[in-house]
């Protein structure tokens, strides 16, 4: 969906117009794909908008640019702060946040450090990623011919743009082949992760999905639904992932703060299990849409509500709203 071109941007701490948060052609980034950004969301939920996991999104920030060297001066309270404000400011109930922290301009080469460190926030609408449908039907894809990047190349756990690149060449060959998403390999030929998701697979009642070594970047939401899952009983493992485990699993997910959780009902043409969402994905589903809509008991603290005085005037259930 194209952009309104209307609202604030936060940058560098000041909040401007959308049509005139622009940057000179001789920016570093442009050239280089020198910045790490996040994706996080602001949900409706009956006590007021509340951002899901806006710590945990702002620390990997924060963990992106220290990998990249890129220093920026403002601390965790602060960025917390910075997006709550731009929320405030765009008067948005529901939106995608999309923090990043940039190479400016100054001079153009390989060596980033000459130029200084910016940032930026920008919100948008946006709804079902994979769409609607896919939440209930699930999702057809395909492994890549394409392989995520090998270890100690770019580094996978930071959420760098350059590592997007990688992400747009298996997405591209997903469309050209007539996919919507796909699964990739690492360099061993190892399940990795999709797009801009993580994986799970269930097989015999127990929950498995792939650890960190397999290039992946360590998502939030595949936190949070392995701790749901281990709120509702299962036995969650992170292990290597052989290509052929997906194929005969009993249920396959996607992750991610984008498509949420979403089930994967064939992988290569290969139905997987019934081919319909499964039981174990469909309960951690709905604990999932419980959290961020608000329906249960935030016992992790994982909402951050942006108007906090009107959050504790209102209990969860006194007003309808967000999702079913
Ligand atoms: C490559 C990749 N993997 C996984 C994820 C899921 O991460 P999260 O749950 O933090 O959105 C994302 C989304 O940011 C991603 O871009």
């Amino acid at each position: 969906m194209a952009f309104p071109g209307t609202g604030k941007i936060w940058m560098n701490g000041t909040l401007i117009d959308w049509k005139d948060a622009n940057v000179h052609i001789a920016t570093h980034v442009i050239h280089y794909g020198s910045a790490v950004f996040e994706g996080a969301r602001c949900y409706a939920t009956p006590r007021g908008s509340a951002c899901f996991r806006l710590d945990a999104h702002m620390r990997r920030l924060q963990q992106s640019a220290k990998i990249y060297r890129m220093d920026y001066n403002l601390d965790l309270a602060g960025w917390n702060e910075a997006v709550l404000e731009t929320i405030r400011a765009n008067d948005m109930k529901a939106c995608y946040i999309r923090p990043i922290v940039y190479r400016g301009y100054d001079s153009l080469g390989v060596n980033p450090l000459t130029c200084p460190v910016d940032a930026a926030i920008l919100l948008w609408e946006w709804g079902a990623y994979l769409g609607k449908e896919a939440l209930e039907e699930g999702v057809d894809v395909k492994v890549s011919s394409w392989s995520r990047m090998a270890p100690n190349t770019l580094p996978a756990m930071a959420k760098s743009a350059a590592n997007y690149a990688n992400s747009a060449l298996i997405k591209m060959e997903a469309l050209a082949d007539g996919y919507s998403e796909w699964i990739a390999l690492d360099v061993a030929g190892n399940i990795s992760e999709g797009s801009g998701q993580n994986i799970f697979m269930v097989r015999d009642g127990a929950i498995v999905t792939p650890p960190l070594g397999s290039s992946i970047l360590g998502g939030i939401t595949r936190d949070s639904v392995m701790t749901l899952a281990r709120d509702l009983g299962y036995t969650v493992t992170e292990s290597v992932i052989p290509r052929e485990a997906l194929y005969i699993a009993d249920e396959v997910f996607f992750v991610g703060t984008a498509a949420e959780v979403t089930p994967v009902r064939s992988i290569d043409k290969l139905k997987i299990g019934s081919g319909k969402r499964g039981p174990v994905t469909q309960a951690l589903q709905q604990a999932f849409f419980a959290v961020i809509n608000g329906e249960m008991p935030d016992t992790h603290g994982w909402l951050t509500y942006v108007y906090p005085a009107e959050a504790s005037l209102r209990s969860p259930r006194t007003v309808a709203g967000a999702r079913s």
